[in-house]
């Protein structure tokens, strides 16, 4: 994955090791005409000075001999005199192999591989001087170095900079990613385009009508989904009506396969049902603030329908409930939650069994459990119970596998904690229900 930030280092290193180059070149050659001039100048007066002093004394001065780092590393000036038949008379270094130049004025010389700057007077006695051009080149290299020495700490302060800058100007994508990140299906919204920066807003807005086509596209599956069930209720009444009708006219020889007819359709109506209820609880509405509600009542109501149903199975039911607990949710998806793990725990607890439903107050909240004494549910499938019409094989129990998927929808509507676990204590399935918004 490239980076925004590695590809703009990457165009701008470049471009500034280009610059320092400039900078530098540009800076030799400025400070190699002007420190040359300026000892060439020193050259010239040190000259001038010798023959001056010859001509008002015409004897040769006593010279202090150099040394290798006088001439080499400090750049000092050798001086040479020579007869006017070009003989060397004097000097305080050396110079192998360099003549007395024919033409006064400067010079530039290379002897055995070595620079030198040379000046000669025009004078009958003659004086000339010299200095090391390798000396001249390093300071004029030093000083070019020197100059440019800003644009190596820029560099770093510069990427630094860049590096935060980047950093800043990618903040508003951030938070455009994490509007996203946030959608939730159910309730899709606009990304807000407040302080977007110009460049992302056609993404936005691009998003924006994504979502706006989305948002149509589920309300139109959930309207199909509605329509279709409530439409298969009516002929469903009928047929079941007509299978009655059937058997009561058929009396005792009623055959069995009008009792499997019965009880076909009414698992065809559950079904129905239940997708009616999905289908309710998954239409994307504005939610208003919802009431506060009594969750101890909402249990006790729940606990009562579903009486019958226990003591059909011949399963024993108890609620554990001391005190109103208060709670601020929709009292309708509250009660799809309890009604639905309630409704699992009895029919999947074999007859003989018992299904206790505690209600408590916790540090965090308010908690409701369903614990049974059933078969629980093998562990791999506790995260895919959930999905819709899924159901675990070989229970002996029917049913459509839409109750945890109604539950869990009301449940991440209205705030809810939804989780399934295994009994440690026994054999069973404990559903816990946790209410966080304590009223
Ligand atoms: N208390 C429980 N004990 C054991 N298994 C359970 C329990 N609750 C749910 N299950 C398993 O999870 C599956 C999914 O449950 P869910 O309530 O979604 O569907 P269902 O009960 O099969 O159908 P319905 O839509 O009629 O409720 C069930 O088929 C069952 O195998
Ligand atoms: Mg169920």
């Amino acid at each position: 994955m490239s980076s925004l930030r590695t590809q703009l280092l990457l165009w701008l290193l470049p471009l500034y090791l280009l610059s320092a180059a400039a900078v530098l070149g540009g800076n030799y050659v400025h400070y190699r005409n002007s420190i040359g001039a300026f000892m060439d100048g020193q050259m010239h007066r040190l000259a001038l000075a010798y023959v001056q002093q010859f001509q008002t004394e015409p004897r040769i001065p006593a010279l202090t001999p150099l040394n290798a780092e006088q001439v080499e590393h400090d750049g000092t000036v050798i001086v040479q005199f020579w007869s006017g038949n070009g003989r060397l008379l004097a000097d305080n270094w050396p110079i192998p192999g360099l003549a007395l130049q024919q033409t006064a004025g400067f010079h530039d010389l290379r002897i055995d591989g070595h620079d030198w700057r040379v000046y000669t007077t025009a004078a009958v006695s003659r004086v000339q001087v010299a200095q090391s051009g390798n000396f001249r080149r390093r300071v004029v290299l030093h000083s070019a170095l020197e100059a440019a020495e800003p644009i190596a700490f820029l560099i770093p302060v510069t990427f630094v900079l860049l590096w935060i800058a980047v950093w800043f100007a990618l903040r508003p994508l951030e938070r455009v990613v994490q509007a996203i990140a946030a959608q939730d299906e159910r309730s899709l919204k606009d990304l807000p385009l407040r302080r977007v920066p110009g460049e992302l807003r056609p993404l936005v807005v691009s998003m924006n009508s994504l979502l706006a086509r989305l948002r149509d596209a589920f309300a139109a599956q959930q309207r199909f989904v509605q329509d279709a069930a409530h439409e298969l209720h009516t002929p469903l009444t009928a047929l079941k009506l007509q299978a009655e009708i059937l058997r009561q006219k058929l009396g005792a020889s009623a055959p069995e396969e009008v009792a499997r007819l019965e009880a076909g359709v009414e698992r065809m109506q559950r079904l129905v049902e239940q997708l009616l209820r999905l289908a309710r609880l998954e239409v994307v509405e504005t939610q208003a603030m919802p009431a506060i509600i009594d969750l101890r009542a909402v249990l006790t109501q729940s606990l009562g329908d579903l009486v019958p149903l226990a003591e059909a199975r011949g399963v024993d039911l108890g609620l554990t409930a001391a005190e109103p607990a208060q709670v601020r949710a929709d009292a309708r998806d509250v009660r799809s939650v309890f009604d639905n793990l309630l409704e699992n725990a009895l029919r999947y607890t074999p007859a003989g069994g018992r299904v206790d439903v505690s209600l408590r107050r916790m540090a965090d909240g308010l908690q409701v459990e369903f614990s049974d004494t059933g078969p629980g549910i093998p562990p791999e499938l506790l995260g895919r119970v959930f999905d819709r019409f899924y159901r675990v094989l070989g229970t002996g129990t029917e049913g459509s596998g839409l109750g945890l998927a109604i539950a869990c929808s009301a449940a991440v509507r209205s705030g809810i904690h939804l989780e399934l676990q295994n009994r440690r204590d026994g054999s069973g399935l404990l559903a816990r229900v946790r209410f966080p918004h304590a009223a």
